[in-house]
């Protein structure tokens, strides 16, 4: 599913234009530390609390969706959970487009063909996991909330790695608002080794990678691969390139990242499909989710 960027232009590129010039390495190094000593909040917080935080906040980089993220939450598992009964039979294959599944490696395009089947990355536990995963993905944009209050540029939108050029085909990457961002314009001094895989990078400062701390240090039951979706959910240009354009940082992949990218797929196109939807989560529906969610996350340390 394609996301729409003729719509109301101006908010979503102003958003994209000071992500592109702010997000340095040394903006991404300096806030990365300071959410690892400051707290959100004394106290750890349930779900329940962290979606009636943010009730009333819209995503400004989101060219699909005008409601709130409380909204988005409950449609995206609402999405999940209606898809998860047939998710394990699902082809691996069927979540590329051919063009797409020709261009990854040859040696990834063979190891997908025999798993053939998403049954054999998605057991049934994780099965159960992606409709939690999917009620929480985004709680992460608590960070333009007090006492934080970060601009929205730098929490929502597409990640992307630093010190490495900005993939052209990145939301308005043609209106070169990097250029001024050496982080983004030049290979930089970093030591990104090939296939060493994107644990070992940095990215974009972001709510993606801030959930994906905040859940390591919860006390979850989730397993890495939930966790792993967290943190790449954004990361666009590598799991859902346009089409015809090229995967950005296949490269620096690892066995790991390719193994989980079909998951990245499939996350991606609930996280999209619900925002187009008019699934419908009733108040008895809602306590379902949180209470299915609370099983496997029963408080978060913001
Ligand atoms: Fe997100
Ligand atoms: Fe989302």
């Amino acid at each position: 599913m394609k996301r729409n960027y003729d719509s109301e232009k101006s908010r979503v590129e102003e958003t994209y234009q000071h992500m592109y010039e702010n997000q340095t390495l040394k903006y991404v190094l300096h806030h990365q530390n300071r959410i690892k000593t400051c707290r959100f909040n004394d106290k750890d917080m349930t779900i329940r609390e962290t979606l009636e935080l943010l009730d009333h906040f819209v995503d400004e980089s989101d060219p699909d969706i005008s409601d709130s993220q409380t909204l988005h939450a409950y449609q995206t598992a609402l999405a999940m959970r209606s898809l998860v009964n047939t998710t394990r039979s699902i082809k691996i294959r069927d979540l590329f487009s051919e063009s797409d599944f020709q261009s990854l490696p040859e040696i990834v395009q063979k190891e997908y063909d025999e798993l053939h089947l998403l049954s054999n990355l998605v057991d049934e536990e994780l099965c159960e996991q992606l409709i939690c995963i999917a009620l929480v993905h985004d709680l992460g944009k608590i960070l333009c909330l007090q006492p934080f209050n970060y601009p929205q540029w730098s929490v929502v939108g597409d990640t992307f790695v630093i010190g490495l050029p900005l993939p052209l085909h990145s939301p308005y990457a043609d209106r070169f608002y990097h250029s001024t961002n050496k982080d983004l314009t030049n290979y930089c001094d970093f030591e990104y080794k090939i296939g060493r895989g994107f644990d070992s990078m940095t990215f974009s400062f972001g709510h993606d990678t801030y959930m994906a701390d905040v859940l390591e240090r919860s006390d979850t039951k989730l397993s890495p691969e939930s966790i792993y979706i967290i943190r790449y959910h954004s990361l666009y240009c590598f799991h859902s390139p346009p089409d015809g354009q090229p995967r950005a940082y296949g490269k620096y992949a690892s066995k790991k990242d390719w193994m989980n990218l079909p998951l990245l797929k499939l996350f991606s196109e609930c996280d999209l499909y619900s925002k187009k939807s008019n699934l419908e989560a009733h108040e008895d529906i809602r306590e379902e989710l949180i209470a299915m969610a609370e099983k496997y996350i029963p408080t978060l340390k913001f």
